[in-house]
């Protein structure tokens, strides 16, 4: 189909996903948990199956004809994910995940800090982009400082000109916050962090599948995401770090692959990537990410951006009409993305999750690894609806009409019998 930002196109493209068609507690499933996981297309899932029909073998490792094409199909997948933020294939470790990623960058940079220095961080980050600071901090005596959010759940810029200062080495922060969808200024960000020599991470995690991260034209040093948020599979993440500082970050797992030469007493390790990735990799997890990618640039993240615009005005509109409940995030879809979290007065947010379910919808409850904002809001937690380009308007109105009937459900107590 070539308009590929038609209502129809999106619609058909939710054959790709197998898992969608199904029922559940009667009701046609909308999976609207989007924030914690994707699905996955068949062509994603035919990849790992045709890998291990086909081409299983260990990579980096043997002079024998199965090996070297996995090599070569892993090492092409560096080069997609390069392509796809625009890097170099040097630049692309791969790793577990967003928070496999953040350990090894949190480590690999212990040396470069001293007591008093300051690391920056926002307040409304998941837990995966505080707690490895946290350690590093107390290893180190340095200092955390966090941006503080304003009224309309966006970072305070003034306050980020006055926190950051010569005194910070490191700035990390969402890209888009996993509870109140918000789109933060990176690039307004990193220039404040490089005007005082900081390094500056960005966590793509949530941004890396709903919008075009250029890594260049942002400045990042250092992002961090993982392949199951962007419809690839599970146990697979980036760190992206500029390939200086790559070089200077030291590896904090160690044994095979990672060497360079190994002695009884001592070992020499491999340049970058290949230092920070010991052990056998998640071969076919790598594999099925690289279908992903292919997946997303057939689709165009234009075409995704748009697609998902649309949805969020949609859901937006149509939301307000439900009474008794607000939304955690900006007002706006041109400062966030499909990711809404919300209460309704009287209902816990796991209540709220079983409430849904009933209906078929899949939607999150909790704190969403975020405890620090959820404290800082005064809530205990929160339900998150976290849309991505297979949902449609269709779903947003059945979803609708299940939070307006929500009170009236919870009353009756027949969630309470599932
Ligand atoms: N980080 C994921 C989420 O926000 C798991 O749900």
């Amino acid at each position: 189909m070539k308009n590929k930002n038609s209502d129809l196109f999106f619609k058909n493209i939710r054959k790709d996903f197998p898992i969608l068609d199904q029922k559940i507690n009667g009701h046609q499933l909308i999976y609207s948990d989007n924030g914690a996981t994707t699905q996955k297309p068949i062509k994603v899932i035919d990849s790992i199956c045709d890998f291990y029909k086909n081409d299983n073998s260990n990579v980096h490792r043997g002079i024998h004809t199965l090996s070297e094409r996995a090599t070569d199909m892993y090492e092409n997948v560096r080069i997609k994910v390069a392509n796809f933020i625009n890097s170099n294939k040097e630049e692309i470790v791969f790793t577990y995940g967003t928070t496999s990623s953040f350990n090894i960058l949190a480590k690999g940079i212990e040396d470069q800090i001293s007591e008093g220095d300051e690391i920056v961080l926002s307040q409304m980050e998941h837990h995966a982009n505080i707690v490895c600071w946290q350690e590093l901090a107390k290893k180190r005596g340095a200092i955390l400082k966090f941006i503080p959010i304003n009224k309309d759940f966006r970072l305070d810029l003034k306050e980020a000109e006055k926190i950051i200062t010569q005194k910070t080495k490191i700035v990390a922060i969402s890209h888009i916050s996993n509870v109140l969808g918000t789109i933060t200024p990176a690039k307004k960000i990193c220039s404040i962090a490089h005007k005082y020599g900081a390094y500056f991470v960005l966590d793509c995690a949530q941004s890396i599948v709903h919008m075009k991260v250029d890594v260049k034209e942002i400045d990042c040093d250092f992002i961090a995401f993982s392949s199951h948020k962007m419809f690839g599979p599970t146990g697979v993440g980036v760190l992206y770090g500029k390939s200086n500082l790559l070089e200077k970050l030291k590896p904090s797992i160690f044994g095979g692959d990672m060497i360079y030469e190994v002695s009884f007493t001592c070992s020499t390790y491999n340049k970058s990537p290949y230092k920070f990735e010991a052990g056998t990799p998640n071969i076919e997890g790598v594999i099925g990410f690289g279908a992903a990618i292919d997946y997303l640039n057939e689709i165009g993240m234009d075409n995704i951006e748009l697609r998902e615009k649309e949805l969020c005005e949609y859901f937006l509109g149509k939301v307000s009409e439900v009474k008794d409940l607000k939304i955690y995030g900006p007002n706006s879809c041109n400062d966030r993305s499909c990711i809404f979290s919300f209460n309704i007065d009287g209902i816990h947010s796991h209540d709220m999750s079983t409430l849904l379910d009933m209906k078929g919808i899949a939607i999150r409850g909790g704190h969403h690894c975020a405890m620090p904002l959820h404290t800082l809001l005064e809530l205990p937690s929160t339900s998150r609806i976290s849309l991505c380009f297979y949902n449609t308007f269709e779903e947003i109105d059945k979803i609708v009409l299940a939070l307006k009937n929500a009170k009236k459900d919870y009353e009756k107590g027949e969630f309470l019998l599932k």
